[in-house]
Parts: C-alpha cells; sequence; structure tokens
C-alpha cells in the first residue's frame, strides 16, 4: 500500500517534471543515424545510467542493456552514455527515456519523443487541363506526391494563394495509399473548380506539399496557367447557303459550323444521325448534289476539356429528284411551251406592226386585192382536194 502511494507519487513527480521540462521532440530522416543524449550522465564510464524506449518494436516499455545484444542492430548504448540508432525507421517512433546519476549522485532524467519522416519527391501536376470553361465544373488536374513519411497534405493555391475546397466552385478529391513494406505515402488530390464567368482569363494553378511534421518546409510543383474559355458564344451555329437547303440536282450546297474562334475546337459532320467519315473541317461542301446527299445534317464541335455541342438540324432537299422527276419533266415542257407561245405572240405583234404600217402607207383598197389575192390562193388549194373528192365519188 505504501510502495503503490510511493509509486504514484513517483509517477505524479515524473510527470509534473515532465510538464515542466518539456519532452525533447526529436525528428529524424528515415534511415539516416540518430543519436540521443543522455544528460548528466558522465561523458566515460564507470556510468550509473539506463535507457529504455517504447517504440513501434516493443510491446511496452524496453530496457536497453548497456552490455549490447540483439538490439545493437536497432540502437545501442554508446561509451559516452548517449543512445545510437543506427538508421531509424518508422517503428522507432516513439519515447526514449535516460535516466542518469551524476558522479556526485545527482540524477537527471531525459526524455525524447521521436518522429520520423521521409521527404517525397517533388510534387507533379498530373493529366493537367489545356483550358477551362467558365460557369461549369473543370477538372484543373491531379496533384501527385509520392514516397512521404508522414502522409502529410496536398494544397492547391490559385495565383499563389491558398485555394480552400468550398464543395462549389472548388472542390478536392484526395486520396491517401500507402505502400505495403517501405510503409511510405503517396498522396493524390484531383482539384475542380468552377471559374466564374467573366473572371480572370488566365489563372495559375499550383500545388504544394505539407510535410506532416512541423518546421519543415512545403515542397511546390510547377505552376500551371490555364486560360478560362467563355462559354457565351459558344453556341454552334449551322448556317446553309443556299437559304432553306433546297437544290436543284448539280447544285451546290455549302454548310457552314459557326463556332467562336477556338483552336483547339474540332468539327465533326452527322448525316441522318451517323457521323460522316470526313477530316475534321468547319465547311461541309456538297457539290454536284446527288439525290444521295439529301437528308439531315448537323455539325459537332468538339473540345477537349468539355463535352461536344451539337448545332441544330438542317435539312438538305433536292427539287425534282425521286419522285419528282415526273413533275420536272411537266415544269419543263409546260416552259418550253410558255417560251414558244411568247415567242409566237411577239412575232405575231411584230408582224401586225409592220402591216399596219404598211397599211397606212398604202390605199385601202390594194389592201383589199391583197386579201382577195389571199382568198384565191386558198380557194386554189381547196380545188384539188374538192376534185379528188368528186373523182373518189362514183
Ligand atoms: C512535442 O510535440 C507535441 C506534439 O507532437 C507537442 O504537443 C509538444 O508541445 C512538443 N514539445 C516541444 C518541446 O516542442
Ligand atoms: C557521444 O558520442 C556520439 C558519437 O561519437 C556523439 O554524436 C555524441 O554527441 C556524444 N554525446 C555527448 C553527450 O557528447
Amino acid at each position: 500500500m505504501a510502495a503503490g502511494a510511493a509509486a504514484g507519487a513517483w509517477v505524479l513527480v515524473f510527470s509534473l517534471w515532465g510538464a515542466v521540462v518539456g519532452d525533447r521532440n526529436v525528428t529524424a530522416r528515415i534511415g539516416k543515424p540518430l543519436v540521443l543524449n543522455c544528460r548528466g550522465a558522465p561523458k566515460k564510464p564507470p556510468q550509473q545510467l539506463e535507457w529504455k524506449l517504447n517504440t513501434g518494436r516493443t510491446e511496452a516499455w524496453k530496457v536497453l542493456s548497456p552490455q549490447g545484444g540483439p538490439w545493437d542492430s536497432v540502437a545501442r548504448v554508446l561509451p559516452n552514455g548517449s543512445l545510437l540508432l543506427p538508421a531509424v525507421g518508422i517503428q522507432d517512433e516513439g519515447t526514449f527515456r535516460c535516466r542518469a546519476k551524476s558522479r556526485n549522485g545527482k540524477e537527471t532524467r531525459s526524455t525524447y519523443q521521436v518522429r520520423v519522416y521521409q521527404i517525397p519527391g517533388k510534387p507533379e501536376i498530373v493529366d493537367p487541363a489545356s483550358e477551362l470553361m467558365a460557369g461549369v465544373p473543370n477538372k484543373v488536374g491531379t496533384c501527385l506526391s509520392k514516397g512521404g513519411y508522414p502522409a502529410g497534405t496536398l494544397n492547391w493555391h490559385l495565383d499563389g494563394k491558398p485555394l480552400i475546397p468550398d464543395g462549389k466552385g472548388v472542390s478536392v478529391q484526395e486520396e491517401t495509399r500507402r505502400h505495403p513494406e517501405t510503409g511510405l505515402f503517396t498522396l493524390q488530390s484531383e482539384l475542380m473548380v468552377t471559374p466564374a464567368r467573366g473572371g480572370a482569363p488566365h489563372p495559375t494553378f499550383s500545388c504544394s506539399f505539407s510535410p506532416g511534421l512541423p518546421r519543415r518546409r512545403a515542397l511546390h510543383t510547377a505552376p500551371i496557367q490555364l486560360s478560362v474559355w467563355e462559354p457565351v458564344p459558344l453556341e454552334v451555329q449551322l448556317v446553309v447557303e443556299p437559304e432553306g437547303g433546297t437544290v436543284a440536282p448539280g447544285g451546290t450546297v455549302t454548310l457552314t459550323c459557326e463556332t467562336p474562334a477556338q483552336s483547339s475546337l474540332q468539327i465533326h459532320w452527322i448525316k441522318d444521325g451517323v457521323p460522316l467519315p470526313l477530316t475534321p473541317n468547319p465547311v461541309l461542301l456538297l457539290s454536284e448534289v446527288r439525290p444521295q446527299d439529301q437528308g439531315t445534317y448537323s455539325c459537332v464541335a468538339t473540345h477537349p476539356s468539355h463535352g461536344p455541342q451539337e448545332s441544330r438540324a438542317v435539312s438538305v432537299h433536292i427539287i425534282g429528284s425521286l419522285e419528282g422527276q415526273g413533275l420536272r419533266t411537266v415544269a419543263l415542257a409546260l416552259g418550253i411551251l410558255g417560251g414558244l407561245g411568247i415567242a409566237a405572240l411577239l412575232i405575231g405583234a411584230i408582224i401586225w406592226q409592220r402591216q399596219r404600217r404598211q397599211g397606212e402607207e398604202r390605199k385601202a383598197p390594194e389592201h383589199q386585192e391583197e386579201e382577195e389575192e389571199e382568198r384565191e390562193e386558198l380557194n386554189q388549194s381547196e380545188e384539188p382536194e374538192a376534185a379528188e373528192g368528186s373523182a373518189a365519188g362514183p
């Protein structure tokens, strides 16, 4: 009972001492040696000191034997009383304590909280976007940091200022993986942003890795500068020439896909819902149209950073094709007849006018004589018929 109380008091004193003096936080790079000094211990034997540790390698407190042993490869007490860890690993994270008595009997305790770290490779932005579209969520890229310990964090920056995910205009999707053997972390952070319309046209994004330990420098990616595309003129207009898309066989139809002048746009054509196997071109020229060119056309503008945009559909109709063939012949015949009729009328009118002019110059009787001559001619032409008729009669 008395022993228990004494132990409790000792723990209390110890924890108070710990609180007053403070533990020493030590960080060590993975794979490097670490030396922890036992404060108050004589620099040379004979020494009265004890090292104990509670780390990832131990189940509880483990007292290290000054004589060495199987733990030598992990941690061993040096002649000057310090503890050497030849190559620290993740399992060496924990608490190390030394209790030493000086030559004059004064006891000193040292406590170290050991944390280990590994500096990851320079973070990088993989699959960066080439352009962003204002008003809609865009994937900017994925920031990747490999081989760090502890995990740390990835942070995005816009024009040098931290970009705080708000779930609306800015969102990140993070993933942390741990190497099964080394225990090192791979972090990735995919950034999605919705640039404001009319905002900065050329934002610069960068990403940084912040180590999980204090007083360690952040690592930055190379910045990427992107162009923001305003969607206002994005509408894809399809212009057909001649207007209405109606053309005679053998004629020409020009279909023009009008889009905002963006070099990265690719224009494809669709006829009756089927993509046409043509190289991307904003102009589709149908020359010497045949009945099979008839149909419904639309164009699709494809942009690398967002989905394709299809224009309205325009139908191309060929007059006189297929069942219209007969109608065309009739129209042609009517046209020829009409033309002939007009020509006849014109000739008639000219003759009539010339005759009127002649009539005014001559006397009326002469005119009558002419008419009589014409009648005689007609009579003459009728006579042989009459003769034939009479001859055939009996
Ligand atoms: C050591 O680190 C802990 C957290 O890991 C912190 O609370 C404490 O203040 C640190 N002590 C010193 C002396 O820096
Ligand atoms: C003890 O020796 C080691 C290695 O020689 C050295 O790094 C360390 O600083 C020494 N400790 C003291 C308290 O002098």
